[in-house]
């Protein structure tokens, strides 16, 4: 039986390959150190699972939720935002729930994007933003995230042609894979840019809350008129350590929540109603388990950026994310570099092409081990002389 052209053209989801290799080396064995998917370590807080008991004992959260979340989540979500970003949201109308922000992204783009259309994304990305695109019959154009630019898209370098036949930018800061961080400044420019082109922007702010070192990052509605083309996606994922329960929600311009809530509609039959309650637990609830995981964050970005260097890399402390981007040895692909950590090191990490062209050349850790696992993970590079300039030409 053959498959639809569009399947052929995407590669297989980078976490999903990375897992089987892994999977396989051990089964040999090997006690392998995953430093590759961002999924939190601690567990959810006890007050959510707690709300998740309550709820799931009321048969009437059994059938299907109402189509874009319940009045209760969504109001959440609205006060949420309110009470952190100092933004107004209307719960009705300028609210949709999602089944993680990956899920979001993926409709967004169906509900924007057709053949012949352009979506603005950054290079490096999370893949979803590039093979979405291209599963909705787009085309991705790259904006480039360089070190030198602090991995901000230069936009002035978008051809007025591009941009006059882009429907949407994406955009994710505190940013997935590099880390970089960006300023209300940057976001007003954005907001120009994609007013002036009559494109829809989406910013995906799933790391809003892991930030360190008292950096705290905003949200795109606090740059003023940002709702008449934007949308901001937020996951329970990363801050409520809810990574498998699957839930999000989408904030903003009124005419593309409504479109993102039809396309939706017609695809899935929303979260959980009991999930939604344990999420309004996270989001009406206390903060300390954030502050509390973003400290071991902060401790495991410590203790890597120092072991790091003991390897002959110079890695910044990142002030976001639980991730580094981290350029490979000296003419090794990102892709030999990574194989070569898991066959000889046992060590997981995702190449830095995975996430676009842009990522070649790199690798992404994630922070999701504790500190003695870590320590492990760099003990074992050690060992295997695994360096910045080790001799790539004997691996
Ligand atoms: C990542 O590790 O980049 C993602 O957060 C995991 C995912 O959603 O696939």
């Amino acid at each position: 039986m053959e498959v639809a052209d569009r399947l052929k053209s995407i590669p297989p989801y980078v976490f999903a390959e990375i897992g089987k290799k892994a999977r396989a080396i051990a089964q040999t064995g090997v006690d392998v150190i995953n430093l590759g998917i961002g999924a939190p370590d601690q567990p959810t807080p006890r007050h959510i699972v707690d709300a998740m008991h309550e709820a799931i004992e009321k048969p009437a959260n059994h059938q299907y939720p109402p189509f874009g979340g319940t009045p209760q989540y969504k109001e959440a979500c609205a006060n949420w935002a309110n009470k952190r970003f100092g933004i107004q949201i209307d719960p009705e109308t300028e609210v949709t729930s999602l089944i993680g922000a990956k899920e979001g992204l993926h409709n967004l783009l169906f509900a924007y994007v057709g053949p012949g259309d352009i979506a603005l994304i950054p290079d490096p990305a999370y893949p979803v933003y590039k093979t979405s695109t291209e599963l909705a019959g787009g085309t991705p154009h790259y904006m480039p995230l360089l070190p030198e630019n602090n991995f901000l898209p230069d936009l002035d370098a978008i051809p007025d042609s591009v941009a006059q036949k882009a429907k949407i930018m994406l955009i994710n800061y505190p940013n997935n894979p590099t880390a970089g961080i960006a300023d209300l400044a940057f976001f007003e420019k954005v907001v120009a840019f994609c007013k002036k082109h009559d494109i829809l922007l989406c910013h995906d702010n799933a790391y809003s809350e892991m930030t360190y070192d008292d950096y705290k990052a905003p949200s795109i509605f606090e740059v003023k008129g940002a709702k008449d083309i934007a949308i901001e996606l937020h996951t329970m994922s990363k801050t409520y350590n809810m990574a498998g329960w699957r839930l999000g929600f989408a904030i903003g311009n009124k005419t593309a929540i409504a479109n993102l809530a039809k396309i939706k509609s017609n695809i899935d039959t929303d979260a959980f109603a009991a999930i939604q309650v344990a999420g309004i637990a996270g989001l009406t609830g206390p903060r300390d388990h954030i502050d509390f995981c973003n400290k071991l964050y902060e401790e495991r970005r410590d203790i890597a950026v120092k072991r790091f260097a003991e390897l002959g890399w110079t890695v910044e402390p990142v002030k976001a994310t639980f991730y580094m981007w981290v350029p490979t040895p000296k003419g090794m692909s990102s892709v030999d570099f990574s194989n070569h950590m898991l066959n000889t090191a046992g060590i997981v990490v995702p190449p830095g092409d995975a996430y676009g062209p842009g990522g070649e050349g790199y690798f992404r850790i994630s922070l999701c081990v504790d500190k003695d696992r870590l320590a492990e993970a760099f003990d074992r590079m050690a060992k295997h002389s695994i360096t910045y300039d080790m001799q790539t030409a004997k691996v």
